[in-house]
């Protein structure tokens, strides 16, 4: 203990000495990966309002899993039920207007063909999203996949 507490009071000393503040850590701006400051309130969901639904959005790359052009309030997805699959589903999405899953969606991690939407399917959300109004959190130089201009 005796030397716990002369080692910290060192620290102290020694943070003092170098005018570091010592409650740094907890003050610091968030930065990204390459140094870039990142807003905090861009960290923050609730600042953002979910577009209002639209048309469905052209994709940037041909792989990529297409956006989700409307609300999603309150679709939950639980063990016993998938509200997405409640427009989407292949028995469904005639009357309700909605895209029908993907065929790949049918698939296990085997490449087995099932009957019904594969596991590694269920949570939409994983790969599904909905789009803010939010700013880029940093510049970048992403451009729509050759295939697609
Ligand atoms: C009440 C019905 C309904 C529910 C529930 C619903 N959707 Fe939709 N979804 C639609 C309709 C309608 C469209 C638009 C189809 C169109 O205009 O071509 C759509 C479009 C989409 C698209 C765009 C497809 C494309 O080709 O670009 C995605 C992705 C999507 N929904 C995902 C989801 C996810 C994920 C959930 C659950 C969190 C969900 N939807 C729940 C009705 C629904
Ligand atoms: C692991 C990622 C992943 C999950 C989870 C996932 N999707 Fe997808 N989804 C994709 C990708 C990638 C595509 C585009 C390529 C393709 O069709 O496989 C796609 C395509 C779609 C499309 C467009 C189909 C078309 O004909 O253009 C719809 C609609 C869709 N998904 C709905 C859903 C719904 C509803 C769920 C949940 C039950 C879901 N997806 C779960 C990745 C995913």
């Amino acid at each position: 203990m005796k030397t716990k507490s002369g080692i910290l009071l060192l620290a102290v000393l020694a943070a003092a000495g170098l005018g570091l503040p010592l409650a740094a850590s907890a003050a610091d701006a968030v930065r990204s990966l390459r140094g870039t400051a990142v807003d905090q309130a861009a960290q923050q969901p609730g600042n953002y309002a979910v577009e209002k639904d639209h048309a469905p959005a052209a994709r940037e790359y041909v792989q990529q899993p297409p956006l989700i052009p409307h609300k999603v309030d309150g679709y939950n997805i639980t063990t016993n039920f998938n509200k997405c699959m409640d427009c989407h589903s292949w028995t469904r999405y005639r009357e309700t207007g909605a895209t029908k899953v993907s065929l790949t969606h049918f698939k296990d991690r085997d490449g087995k063909e099932l009957s019904n939407i594969s596991p590694r399917r269920y949570f939409c959300n994983q790969c599904h999203v909905a789009q803010t109004d939010a700013k880029p959190l940093i510049d970048n130089s992403f451009r729509k996949a050759e295939g697609l201009k």
